[in-house]
């Protein structure tokens, strides 16, 4: 099973069009897949105390994420980072099994021209940390106002087909990580 995480609860968010777009990618692949938006996170899981003990409506997250065979990361660039959201998201996930041998591929985009390439090394850097086995063929979105403006210009651009490489290649890559 596959899930993509769809990294900020902003509504309206470009990072859930491209997660819903990768979706279709393995749905057509035919593999299981399911997209994690975070604006879903429960209230509860905000409070102090979910440090120690997570809230029963967090469960199905971790779920989806410690069975996964493959996580993608869909990162937004936000003040230079990826979204705050998608870090505490993390550090709620249980350690240190959630991403031990498990493939993460990752998607940046951002408004600006650097397409989300800080957002996407800084998480890079927090799943390498955790062990996970880091797929090479990142993809980034510059200009996402652009380019996600509709699904038509986001079909025909560049990006769109090295998703869809990309999503061939992590398939790939997620079938030959040794348990
Ligand atoms: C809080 C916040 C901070 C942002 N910081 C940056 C930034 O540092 N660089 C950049 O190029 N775009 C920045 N943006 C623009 C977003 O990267 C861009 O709008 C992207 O499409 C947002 O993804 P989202 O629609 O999933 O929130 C920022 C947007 C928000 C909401």
């Amino acid at each position: 099973m596959y899930t993509i995480i769809s990294g900020t609860n902003r509504n309206n968010s470009k990072s859930l069009m491209v997660a819903k777009t990768i979706e279709k990618m393995y749905q057509e692949q035919n593999v299981e897949v399911n997209v994690i938006d975070l604006r879903d996170l429960p209230q509860s899981l905000f409070l102090p105390e979910s440090y120690d003990k997570k809230p029963d409506e967090f469960q199905p997250f971790i779920d989806k994420v410690v069975n996964a065979k493959g996580l993608i990361i869909v990162a937004a660039e936000y003040n230079g980072s990826a979204p705050g959201i998608l870090k505490y998201f993390i550090d709620m996930l249980p350690y240190p099994d959630a991403f031990e041998n498990v493939g993460v591929s990752f998607v940046g985009l951002a408004a600006g021209k650097w397409a989300g390439i800080r957002a996407v090394e800084h998480m890079q850097q927090v799943f390498g940390y955790r062990d996970a086995s880091i797929h090479p063929k990142r993809v980034f979105i510059p200009n996402s106002y652009g380019v996600l403006s509709s699904e038509d210009s986001f079909k025909t651009s560049d990006e769109f087909k090295r998703l869809n490489e990309q999503t061939k290649s992590f398939i790939n890559f997620c079938d030959r990580l040794i348990d």
